[in-house]
This record gives structure tokens, C-alpha cells and sequence, in this order.
């Protein structure tokens, strides 16, 4: 691993192609990328992120077992059946429910990334097991700061900061401008004594647009939760257009694999010496 990246806003993706065979991290540590981790972890059976509300509906009329779910400016979007609160999603109601969502700016981020090689979503509640699996990969990964409208947040660039001091531990990447300052913000808002501080991380929310904005509207307790530290220690991955743990598609790949091997033994047993064809 040589560079990590970070771009401070999505808007630095010009088309999809952009992130091509990349290995990618997407950030929006207030809310969606913590409220998707909780949700998975509360036994979720997936999440479907979508670009548009209209498209969530499309998904989720084709779709059974499932919810939608997201905001527009912070609340609930009419007719949806869950906000963007991770305090909404409660075991009771999401287990094995599949969670069409649609965001003001993390499912965006998190659709821009569908060409790349790995997509993996990170908040400050699994920090430290996406730095595990990225040191476990060992190549160059991209960090994207949903933001706020396109427009750079505080927030997700102090996680990216903190992240990339984590993965800069006894490496020497290369560092553009973008890195040097999203690691200055988060030794300044983040870091007690060189040590990550969930107070501080909390005191950062309060100070932030969005942190502000959804206090307004009465969610002061989402900044709290999003705020803990390892909390959920968890590998949401982004593949073929659904989140699941990393854990959940390599169970399926060893199945598809098992059901393969099934295949060909019987086909075999049929005793016919035809050419075995891959199903
Ligand atoms: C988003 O994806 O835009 C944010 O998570 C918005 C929010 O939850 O308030």
C-alpha cells in the first residue's frame, strides 16, 4: 500500500466510471453509513442503497420482506417506512428485512463506487475493523467523504483524518493536501494525547453544520450513538448493489462453490461421458 486518498467531497466523482477497479471507503459518519452498520448488526438481511427516492419505491414494490428508508433535510421521507436515525432500527423491526434506502448524500456516495473493486462503508462505530481489513488487503484505497450537498462537512473528514492516521502507522504514504489536512482536523477535533476521543468526536458533532442542524430537529441522541468509538467492530461491504457483512457473501461464494461442485458429481453419476459444462 503506497497512497491512501481522500476525497473530501463526492462531488470530486465525475462519473461512476471514476472509481473503476478501485478500492474504495465511503464515510457519512452523521448518519447513513453508521445507521447502515447498526442496522446490519440489529439483523438486517441487507441493505439496498438507490440514487433517488423514486427508485427506492420501484425497488421496493418488486421487493418482499422489505422497508423503505432514508431522509430528505435530516427527516423521515413521506411514505417511507423508517428516517435515517440508527435509534430506528431496532432489532424487532428490521430482522431479515431488506432496507431500500435512499439519502440526501451517502447512498449517492455509496452508488458512485458500483464499478469499484472493494466498497466498504465506515463511521467512527467501526473504524478499526475497516482499518483490520484494509491492512489485510494491502493495496491503495480510495476514502470518500459523502459531505453535505455535494459541499465539503467536518465530520466525515476528521473520520477520514483518523482513519488514514491509523493506516499511516508504520507506513510512509504519500500525502496530498487533502490528507495532510483531513489529518490535521482530526489530530485537532478527534485525538486526546494521540489517542481517538469519542468526548471529543461528540463536542465535534455539536460543532458541526449537520451535528447543529439535526439537534435542531430534535435527533441530539443520533450524534451520541455515532459517536462511540468501536462500538459495532463490523465489515459492511458494498457488492452487486446490496450491503451485506463480508462475512454474508463469502458464506454465499462457498455455497455457489458447494453447489457447483453438487453439479458436476451428479451429472457424473449419471455415468453419461458427455462434457461436464460449468452450471
Ligand atoms: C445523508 O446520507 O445525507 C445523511 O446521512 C443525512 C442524514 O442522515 O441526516
Amino acid at each position: 500500500m503506497k497512497r491512501i486518498d481522500i476525497l473530501l467531497t463526492q462531488s470530486l466523482i465525475q462519473d461512476d466510471l471514476g472509481l473503476k477497479d478501485k478500492n474504495v471507503i465511503i464515510l457519512d459518519v452523521l448518519r447513513a453509513t453508521t445507521t447502515m452498520t447498526i442496522a446490519l448488526v440489529n439483523g438486517a438481511k441487507e441493505v439496498i442503497p438507490t440514487e433517488n427516492i423514486a427508485t427506492a419505491v420501484r425497488v421496493a414494490k418488486g421487493s418482499k420482506n422489505s422497508l423503505l428508508c432514508g431522509e430528505r433535510n435530516g427527516k423521515v421521507v413521506d411514505g417511507f417506512n423508517l428516517g435515517n436515525s440508527p435509534l430506528e432500527y431496532t432489532p424487532e423491526v428490521v430482522k431479515d428485512k431488506s432496507l431500500i434506502f435512499s439519502t440526501t448524500n451517502g447512498t449517492l456516495a455509496i452508488i458512485k463506487s458500483k464499478f469499484a473493486k472493494n466498497c466498504v462503508l465506515c463511521s467512527f462505530v467501526n473504524i478499526s475493523a475497516i482499518v483490520d481489513y484494509v491492512n489485510s488487503i494491502d493495496e491503495d484505497f480510495t476514502i470518500i467523504c459523502s459531505g453535505k450537498l455535494n459541499d465539503f462537512c467536518l465530520e466525515d473528514a476528521v473520520c477520514a483524518g483518523m482513519l488514514l492516521s491509523k493506516l499511516n502507522a508504520g507506513r510512509n504514504l504519500e500525502l496530498r493536501d487533502s490528507e495532510i489536512a483531513a489529518l490535521n482536523l482530526c489530530n485537532d477535533l478527534a485525538m486526546l494525547l494521540n489517542v481517538p476521543s469519542k468526548e471529543k468526536i461528540l463536542r465535534l458533532f455539536h460543532s458541526s453544520e449537520h451535528g447543529k442542524y439535526l439537534t435542531s430537529i430534535g435527533l441530539e441522541d443520533d450524534l451520541e450513538i455515532s459517536s462511540r468509538l468501536d462500538s459495532y467492530p463490523v465489515i459492511p461491504i458494498f457488492r452487486n448493489g446490496v450491503v451485506k457483512f463480508k462475512e454474508q457473501f463469502e458464506g454465499e461464494t462457498s455455497q455457489k462453490l458447494n453447489m457447483k461442485r453438487v453439479n458436476i458429481g451428479v451429472k457424473r453419476e449419471d455415468g453419461k461421458k458427455e462434457k461436464i459444462s460449468e452450471s
